[in-house]
């Protein structure tokens, strides 16, 4: 591809523009009957997609959506960590549901960082052990990028050579090892480590390539490429609510650092009806009381990984017009509009009063601690006309067209508003 001539192409990226769990899962779904490849680009086997597949609920973590439509090939791009057990899991869990998983539909990028036995310790550790809790998934996720960044990791590449492996891995075992006795937790075996990577490599080995070339080569073809994003942009590593957020940049347009390919042309942030949060952080519009268990129970607002229960809020407009602009969303994917229906008043977030002014656009660094919300009441949204109201209201607030609309776990509870973004 052309880079110079051609910096756009015709894909697209997907992701959450909150904090995670906007209802990615349906979405992608969904859209993955338009396209040809779905990718995964950042993050690990910390998100978690559900998606409904003839009555059955399905959850993956690790392994792009794509995998559930027959024709489309599914992606693991570099910028993904990946825990070498995990996949073997998924793919037999996938399996058993009568999917027919191979390389011919399922690449994972021979530069993707692996996740190891330690890396789970180690944020185990922390969050056990620390006064400094984040409230991560505990899936290692950190940690990994953690040895990618200090460039003390292994690669999926390296899986496939016990001495390599060997080598690899006692570089830095001495350090790790301190570490772990720093917080009072058992060391990893080390030939046990490298016993069961090189086993669980072998199994992910046909599934190895070079994923960067493979998504160029895609592209040139006249492929359709989307790029499934994890997590939420409020959780990105440089954007995010520091330092309650993930360690991968969730941003839309590290797609194409994380995994190849040009920029995508379409931009979605799916964004759920109100907001909800699991994990340590400052949340302004967090309700609070019997309203937000209500709410949890209404929109079954409990963690796909941990099943942890999610803190529940009302639209953070503030927050959301600050995704946009970060992110350069080009559209909004509406979810859980069915969720707010059900109850008899509902508000909504239009500006914060932060040090004596009105903010009406969140900003790296802000203190949303200190952010007072001012919450417009709605009343109630249970009929039709006062659903499109809210969303009307709601694009004219943030200036992008919400662009699909989704009501309800059901595949077909969802209206395309504006099919000229999907044609093409
Ligand atoms: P980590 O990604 O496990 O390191 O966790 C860091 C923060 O991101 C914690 O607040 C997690 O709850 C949050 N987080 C990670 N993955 C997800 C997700 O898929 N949805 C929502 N929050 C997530």
């Amino acid at each position: 591809m052309n880079h110079v001539n051609q910096p756009v192409s015709r894909s697209a990226v997907v992701v959450g523009a909150q904090w995670g769990d906007e209802g990615k899962g349906k979405i992608t779904d969904f859209l993955t009957s338009k396209y040809n490849v779905v990718v995964r680009f950042q993050g690990g086997h910390n998100a978690g997609h559900t998606v409904w597949v003839d009555g059955r609920k399905s959850v993956t973590h690790l392994i792009p959506s794509g995998v559930l439509r027959d024709g489309v090939m599914s992606v693991i791009g570099h910028g993904v960590v990946v825990d070498p057990r995990q996949f073997k899991k998924e793919v037999e869990n996938l399996r058993s549901l009568g999917l027919k998983i191979d390389a011919s539909n399922l690449m994972v990028s021979l530069q993707a960082p692996v996740i190891t036995a330690y890396h789970q310790a180690l944020d185990h550790a922390r969050e056990t052990k620390s006064s400094q809790r984040i409230g991560t998934t505990g899936r290692g996720i950190g940690p990994a990028y953690e040895d990618k960044t200090s460039r003390r990791g292994i690669r999926v590449s390296d899986l496939f050579d016990r001495d390599v492996l060997t080598k690899r891995l006692e570089r830095s075992a001495s350090e790790k090892n301190a570490l772990l006795k720093h917080y009072g937790v058992a060391q990893i075996d080390l030939a046990e480590e490298v016993q069961q990577l090189y086993d669980f490599g072998q199994f992910l080995k046909p599934f190895a390539g070079d994923a960067y070339s493979y998504l160029h080569q895609a592209e040139s073809g006249g492929k359709k490429i989307l790029f499934e994003g994890a997590q939420g942009l409020l959780l990105d590593l440089d954007y995010g609510t520091y330092p309650f957020v993930t360690s991968s940049f969730t941003h839309g347009l590290y797609a194409s650092i994380g995994a190849g390919g040009a920029l995508p042309q379409y931009r979605f942030g799916v964004v759920k009806s109100y907001i909800t949060r699991v994990g340590e952080g400052p949340m302004p519009t967090e309700i609070g009381g019997p309203l937000e268990e209500h709410l949890r129970q209404l929109g079954g607002e409990f963690g796909a990984t941990t099943g942890r229960a999610r803190r529940c809020g009302w639209l953070d407009l503030p927050l959301l017009r600050y995704s946009i602009r970060f992110s350069g969303l080009t559209g909004l994917i509406l979810t859980k509009s069915d969720v707010l229906a059900q109850l008899d008043e509902v508000y909504i977030c239009q500006e914060y009063e932060f040090e004596g002014h009105a903010v009406q656009e969140a900003f790296p660094g802000m203190d949303l601690q200190n952010a007072r919300p001012k919450l417009l009441k709605l009343g109630a949204l249970k009929s039709k006309e006062q659903i499109e109201d809210y969303i009307g209201l709601i694009e004219k607030s943030v200036g992008i067209p919400v662009v699909i609309h989704s009501f309800g776990v059901d595949r077909n509870a969802l209206d395309v508003r504006r099919p000229d973004f999907f044609s093409g």
